[in-house]
């Protein structure tokens, strides 16, 4: 990787090899105060987590590794999705300025046409009813030129554009972009997040495959609630109402 910039918006661990950016900023937070935003990043990753107890591949200082904290506790439990959203929206918003086609897969992951660009994988302490802690966790394949293991269509943004990035650079811009939208939060403008969260969801329009735990069926995105459940229409005009995890899109 290339060495740590000198100036940073936020407070900056860089740190050459981890388990787990996440693990490593719970431990430290567990350990001693620690402002909002700090970021920890990684150039690599000996057991990098991913959702459902999966591993997350990556290179050493190919790609973006690291994780963010915030401690929203003005926020109920049950609008935690909101976090999800605000964090797919800044790495989305980011990723437009190199490319076309880059889209948000329910819940959060994000894609470029029809593959995996980034990952996000968000662990949040509850106190009470709220929120008090939030590390979101992010993978984002930069500079890869080749994926190793069986994930099933994974992509970087050098195999998308034949260049290759800074990857301070882009970290910046998307911890920018994240104090940004999480200061929309804080002011409780959820309408307007979860609009553009709308708006950026791949396969937004038209019908398309899916599988449930009954089997396949063709459907089309109606919206998402605020408590994330994704709701479908399908062929015979049935909704259908989905959480994390009960639903999968059948790629191309
Ligand atoms: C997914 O399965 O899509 C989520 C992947 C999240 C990977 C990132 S890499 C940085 C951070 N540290 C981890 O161990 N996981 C997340």
């Amino acid at each position: 990787m290339m060495p740590s910039p000198d100036i940073f918006p936020v407070p900056l661990i860089h740190i050459s090899e981890t388990n787990s950016t996440n693990n490593y900023l719970q431990s430290l937070c567990s350990k001693q105060k620690v402002e909002e935003l700090t970021v920890v990043v990684a150039d690599f990753q000996t057991s990098g987590r991913g959702q459902r107890g999966n591993s997350w591949e990556s290179d050493s200082g190919k790609n973006l590794l690291f994780s963010i904290v915030i401690f929203p506790e003005f926020l109920e439990a049950r609008r935690q999705f909101l976090i999800s959203q605000i964090i797919s929206l800044a790495i989305k918003e980011e990723l437009d300025t190199y490319t076309t086609d880059i889209s948000i897969k329910w819940p959060n992951d994000i894609y470029w046409k029809e593959k995996k660009i980034c990952g996000i994988l968000i662990e949040n302490d509850l106190m009470g009813r709220n929120i008090s802690q939030s590390i979101a966790g992010i993978g984002i394949n930069i500079n890869q030129e080749t994926f190793h293991s069986f994930a099933p269509n994974p992509v970087s943004l050098r195999q998308i554009t034949g260049k290759e990035f800074d990857l301070f650079e882009i970290l910046k811009n998307i911890v920018l972009r994240i104090q940004s939208y999480y200061s929309l939060l804080k002011k409780g403008n959820t309408e307007s997040i979860v609009c553009q969260y709308e708006m950026s969801l791949f396969r937004k329009e038209g019908m398309h495959r899916f599988k449930d735990a009954n089997g396949e069926f063709l459907a089309r995105i109606i919206c998402v609630e605020p408590e994330g459940r994704l709701i479908l229409e399908d062929e015979i005009l049935n909704k259908r109402g989905y959480m994390f995890k009960e639903v999968e899109y059948l790629l191309k």
